[in-house]
């Protein structure tokens, strides 16, 4: 018997999964690391302890009769490594949003349609190449020192394999990409004075790109792309949710398809010459973790979904817009922060807590109608990551999105993992595609049915027309 292995360096921890080839979770480890805010609006993480969560995990799981490893990660942050490869600083991570003059930097330099001709989006703060930029600016001793940028898995895949190589899906979101050729940007680099000798290699997801004690190591992808995969999202029609520390609707095309206002993202995706779209909420998952941090520590996650559950639909008027972290879909926003609205006497913690599962999921809707404008629909919304555990966050999914929704049970809930161990499989020759594998393995069940979905409609507009009554007082800080 051969086995495969996920590793998906998220933002709250590292989870590593060890699969039979029929796809079935043999052993998983998670450890978990903190997330730094040197100030309002920034995230940093420190490389080393994804890598110390790595090697715990590895370690637990093990790697005997392992035909293929494969990497999935937390997209955008930017590690930087000097030339004996130690870590210059702190990764800046995919939420900080620190970058707003650098992306008008970048626009400027570029020219807004050139951008969006090669990178397929506009300069946005989630993005690297602002990122990039901003040590520049700021910390030009830091960026003489830096001989290597890498993402995150990328880091990951230096520290197993020695080699310094990407895969198209994740490098997408470095900004510095030709996402229709699926190749670095000679032409954005030298815009942006940027060394294309300190970029790594660009593979296809599904490519050997190094050896891990003689196991075969794949691109593998972006944590989002390689969910797709593990939910089977790889043919045109086909979407899914996914709610981790962000939330994400993405959906597959074939071709690259733009949002005009570039409110979604365009990039390559794990599956050999095809894209995707997604429209990203900053603050999903870390809008619950935030909240029972601080509010409800003495409650486990699935007793704050039972309490929620004792409120009705609409949070008895209290509503909760999550831009803890500025937003993407569809503000492009850094300055947006959170807010509660319609805060009164009679409200107590458990409709704050219905408040802040409905306003993640409005928040997604947000995305979702971005792709309906853009002509993407999909008949099924497959639920993902850790938040597809909440039966109420997926029954308020199909009553949001007015779709019904599933999950692929065989993932439960490491969709990543599973991707990035299916990618590993095509890349070592277990699995012949990556789309026959999806097809046998990825298959969708326990369909929740929308039920209320009129009712969700009405507390949607009123949702909507929150943002732009209080968005010019943002960052009055
Ligand atoms: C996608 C994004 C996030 C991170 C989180 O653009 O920034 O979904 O990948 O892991």
């Amino acid at each position: 018997m051969k086995y495969l292995i996920g590793i998906d360096t998220g933002t709250s921890g590292t989870k590593t999964v060890l699969f039979d080839k029929d796809g079935n979770m043999i052993k998983s480890k998670t450890v978990e690391y903190p997330m730094y805010q040197p100030h309002n609006g920034w995230a940093e993480q420190n490389p080393d302890d994804w890598w110390t969560a790595v090697k715990e995990t590895l370690k637990y799981v093990g790697t005997e009769n392992v035909a293929g490893i494969g990497l999935s990660g937390q997209m955008h942050g930017l590690v930087m490594l000097d030339d004996k490869c130690n870590v210059i600083r702190p990764a800046i991570i995919w939420c900080d949003q620190r970058t707003s003059a650098e992306c008008d930097e970048i626009t400027n330099k570029v020219g807004k349609e050139k951008l969006i001709n090669i990178t397929t989006n506009p300069a946005l703060t989630g993005f690297t190449a602002s990122k990039i930029l901003w040590v520049k600016n700021h910390e030009p001793e830091n960026y003489k020192k830096c001989r290597h940028i890498l993402l995150p898995k990328d880091y990951i895949r230096y520290k197993l394999t020695g080699e310094f190589a990407t895969d198209v899906s994740d490098a997408s979101g470095m900004q510095l990409l030709d996402v229709k050729k699926r190749c670095w940007s000679d032409e954005i680099l030298n815009i942006l004075g940027i060394e294309k000798s300190l970029l790594p290699k660009v593979y296809e997801s599904a490519e050997i790109t190094g050896y891990y004690n003689g196991i075969p190591v794949a691109a593998g992808g972006g944590d989002n792309a390689c969910a797709a995969v593990g939910c089977g999202v790889v043919k045109p029609q086909k979407a899914f949710t996914t709610i981790g520390t962000s939330g994400v609707v993405y959906a597959h095309t074939d071709t690259p398809v733009i949002d005009k206002q570039g409110r979604i993202h365009t990039f390559c995706c794990a599956v050999p010459g095809k894209w995707h779209v997604m429209g990203v909420t900053q603050a999903a998952g870390l809008s619950l973790k935030w909240f029972r941090k601080n509010f409800a520590e003495e409650y486990s996650y699935h007793a704050i979904d039972e309490l929620a559950k004792t409120v009705q639909a609409g949070a008895d008027g209290l509503f909760y817009l999550p831009y803890l972290m500025g937003e993407r879909t569809p503000h492009l926003d850094p300055k947006a922060r959170g807010v509660f609205f319609g805060i009164s006497a009679v409200h107590t913690k458990k409709d704050f807590a219905r408040a802040v599962l409905e306003g993640v999921i409005y928040s997604l809707r947000d995305c979702l109608e971005v792709l309906r404008e853009n002509n993407i629909e999909t008949d099924n919304m497959i639920a993902a990551g850790g938040g597809a555990k909440s039966e109420l966050w997926r029954i308020m999914m199909a009553d949001v999105f007015n779709v019904p929704t599933s999950v692929i049970p065989i993932a439960d809930g490491v969709e990543a993992a599973l991707g990035a161990a299916i990618l590993a499989g095509t890349a070592a020759g277990v699995y012949t595609s990556v789309e026959s594998v999806c097809k046998k393995i990825c298959v969708p069940s326990e369909e929740k049915f929308p039920q209320n979905a009129e009712r969700y409609n009405e507390f949607y507009e009123i949702y909507k027309s929150i943002y732009p009554s209080v968005k010019d007082i943002f960052g009055y800080m």
